[in-house]
């Protein structure tokens, strides 16, 4: 079934919605470290509410496989939620079952409801047909407000939208709109890419090589690149499995011009030292684990020139204060030249994260709470949550 905009569903008051919301937030002792993706679910939630509707929400936390694990129980998110939309939220230990039945059918206009982690249950990972229609049964409409979940072939997202009335979410919406920028953007476009693996980001990569002025690629994803070349990468992370799938960027040896690869590189060394070299110095004993000045000047001048940018991946491992100057300030790079002056589109947990530390992320024009689903839209692979 098609998602048709939130806005069409019309006189739902006392109606019973469904919404799909991903609360996958970080907890620790029981406590939300961070609530973006709480917060950027309100609007959708506060639209419904006002409308007279009945929310039973579902979401997965975590992955735990199938199994009901005592630490990823929705309840701490039930209560932070409470607070945030300044009502109740009711929570049941289940997410079908008698209690679920009885809390969704004792539901009033203007209530919510949260249902137990939908992943405790086998049939959601497997998109089974008989676990979605009995969670359509709690419902009248479907509302898919989880972007960053619609690249998983699971019952939430892709089952159950084909037997309710569906509908996307303002934040899904708005999610569609800004990466559709990246699709079709103003040029230059510079695409910024690291982490680890080769094959989460090679769909995106090769999918934008076209249209992209520079692919600035940092991380552990530069060590391929500099193993494909066969150059020394010490102790370093590398996607050994993966490396051959690079072969495509390069010509009779050569890398692909749009391709801009690290300078120079921050290693720890044998004496567990942070030490700057060029990547061609780079020894059997060295780890890299961030990019050097050098590349951070150059990253910093492509990104200066950008009309629009979009960044995924930290430049090395940027947890660690030594190794965190590339990222931090290829973020502060894409944050200075964002709204205004670049469109700038930033995702990815860790991404975020770092982002965040800048204290900048309001300089960037869209932050993506997809990670692996942001890097599935711009990459054209199919999305079983979306059309
Ligand atoms: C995320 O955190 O990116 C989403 O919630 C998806 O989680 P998943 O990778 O466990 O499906």
């Amino acid at each position: 079934m098609k998602l048709k905009p939130i806005h069409n569903l019309k006189n739902i008051q006392g109606q019973r919605v469904l919404v799909r919301v991903d609360f996958n937030v970080p907890l620790k002792d029981g406590k939300i470290i961070d609530d973006y993706r709480l917060q950027a679910a309100l609007p959708t939630l506060e639209y419904l509410l006002s409308s007279g509707a009945r929310l039973i929400l579902l979401t997965h936390l975590g992955d735990p496989q199938g199994k009901a694990v005592p630490d990823l129980s929705l309840k701490p998110i039930a209560n932070h939620l409470g607070g945030l939309l300044k009502r109740p939220v009711i929570f049941v230990k289940e997410t079908v079952g008698y209690q679920a039945d009885a809390a969704v059918n004792s539901l009033k206009d203007g209530e919510v409801l949260l249902l137990e982690n939908l992943r405790f249950n086998q049939g959601e990972y497997q998109d089974d047909l008989k676990f979605a229609k009995r969670l359509a049964a709690y419902g009248n409409f479907y509302v898919n407000e989880a972007f960053s979940v619609c690249h998983r072939k699971q019952a939430s997202i892709s089952a159950l939208r084909r037997l309710l009335p569906a509908y996307h979410g303002l934040q899904l919406s708005g999610e569609i709109k800004a990466l559709d920028k990246i699709l079709k953007p103003e040029l230059p476009l510079v695409v910024v890419m690291g982490g680890a693996k080769i094959s989460t980001k090679l769909p995106l990569i090769k999918k934008l090589k076209s249209s992209a002025d520079k692919i600035l690629v940092g991380g552990a994803l530069a060590n391929n690149f500099f193993k494909h070349l066969d150059w020394e990468v010490g102790k370093s992370l590398v996607d050994n499995d993966e490396l051959s799938k690079l072969e495509i960027f390069f010509k009779n040896g050569k890398i692909d011009d749009k391709i801009i690869l690290p300078l120079d590189v921050v290693v720890k060394n044998e004496s567990g030292q942070a030490q700057v070299l060029p990547v061609k110095n780079i020894k059997k004993t060295d780890t890299v684990l961030d990019i050097g000045p050098e590349t951070i000047r150059l990253f910093s001048n492509y990104i200066k020139e950008a009309q629009t940018i979009v960044w995924n991946g930290p430049m090395g491992y940027f947890e660690e204060h030594s190794y965190s100057f590339g990222t931090l300030n290829v973020a502060m790079a894409i944050a200075a030249r964002s709204t205004g002056h670049a469109f700038g589109l930033v995702g990815g947990g860790e991404t975020v994260a770092a982002l965040q530390q800048t204290k900048m992320e309001e300089y960037v024009d869209f932050i993506s709470t997809g990670g692996g689903a942001m890097l599935s839209y711009l990459g054209g692979e199919k999305m079983p949550g979306l059309d």
